[in-house]
């Protein structure tokens, strides 16, 4: 971490880089923060589809849900101003499972967790960086490369993250979903959010919110909106075509080199072996 741009907008905490948009009284204060039995969490890796995901679960609910930017953002006023809202709240958050407030656990609120192939989602979010004044600067996708593998990056390593999660793949109150399941078949993947979550939707309603969900029309919706920051899954820009950018499957195989693909295979088959995913 020598670049300096870097030190003034990362900082650890319990070993993990966050931006300095978290700060550490508010992610210490997580740890007593007041869940609900009818809580939803979004749970991602960044870049694994989670705008994706809110999308979808909001159009499920046709009933008033509110839709709050990740629990680990902000400055601690924000776990004040969770705890006032009326509505039932669907809560996107990038936290590895070691470090998600153990109320979700007590109260065995409903999570879902998305998980994209990790050469996409390094793709993605060396993309991300790259246009985002509020991350460090990248100079080339060699060096993002080395970056992602060791984990030094926003929210960490993709590995650990996704191991930390994978323990509980059995939890009832966990639904593990795939974003290439997504875009394979994606009124399958709604169908199996709306059983999960307890909802009765209709074959009709789901064609509708599958048709509203597709990468353009959130693409063109959002373009269109005002959004607000405290109430959008990524709050660290306002730029929204840095977030619908591509949204492909493979396209690392436009940036991987074969020697990078291999280094990258070597280093995900040991630190997944132990994976049944
Ligand atoms: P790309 O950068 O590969 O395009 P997140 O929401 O977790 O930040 O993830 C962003 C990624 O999800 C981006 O990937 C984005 O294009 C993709 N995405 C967002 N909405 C999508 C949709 N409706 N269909 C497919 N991909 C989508």
């Amino acid at each position: 971490m020598s670049n300096p741009s870097e030190v003034e907008l990362i900082h650890m905490f319990k070993g993990i880089p966050f931006t300095t948009r978290s700060s550490p009284e508010l992610l210490k204060s997580l740890d007593s923060f007041d869940a609900r039995e009818d809580d939803v969490l979004l749970v991602s890796y960044p870049k694994s589809g989670t705008h994706w995901l809110a999308g979808v679960i909001t159009k499920l609910y046709n009933t008033q849900v509110t839709l709050t930017s990740p629990i680990e953002f902000g400055d601690v006023s924000r776990l004040e101003e969770l705890n006032k809202l009326s509505s039932k709240r669907i809560i996107p958050t990038h936290l590895d499972y070691n470090m998600l407030p153990p109320n979700f656990k007590n109260k065995k609120c409903k999570m879902i967790y998305i998980i994209r192939n990790p050469k996409d989602t390094a793709v993605s979010m060396y993309h991300y960086y790259r246009d985002n004044p509020n991350l460090p600067t990248i100079d080339t996708w060699t060096a993002f490369f080395d970056l992602f593998l060791k984990g030094d990056v926003v929210c960490g390593s993709w590995f650990d993250h996704f191991l930390s999660w994978e323990e509980h793949a059995n939890d009832k109150n966990i639904l593990f979903l795939f974003y290439e399941d997504m875009k394979k078949d994606l009124s399958k993947t709604v169908k199996e959010m709306s059983l999960f979550l307890g909802l009765n939707v209709s074959d009709n309603d789901i064609q509708d919110i599958c048709k509203k969900s597709s990468f353009s029309e959130m693409k063109s919706d959002t373009e269109k909106e005002n959004s607000d920051p405290s109430h959008t899954v990524c709050a660290l820009t306002s730029n929204r075509k840095l977030i619908f950018r591509k949204g492909a499957v493979g396209d690392w195989k436009n940036h991987f080199t074969p020697k990078q693909n291999r280094r990258f295979e070597e280093i995900f088959n040991e630190k997944m072996k132990l994976s049944k995913m």
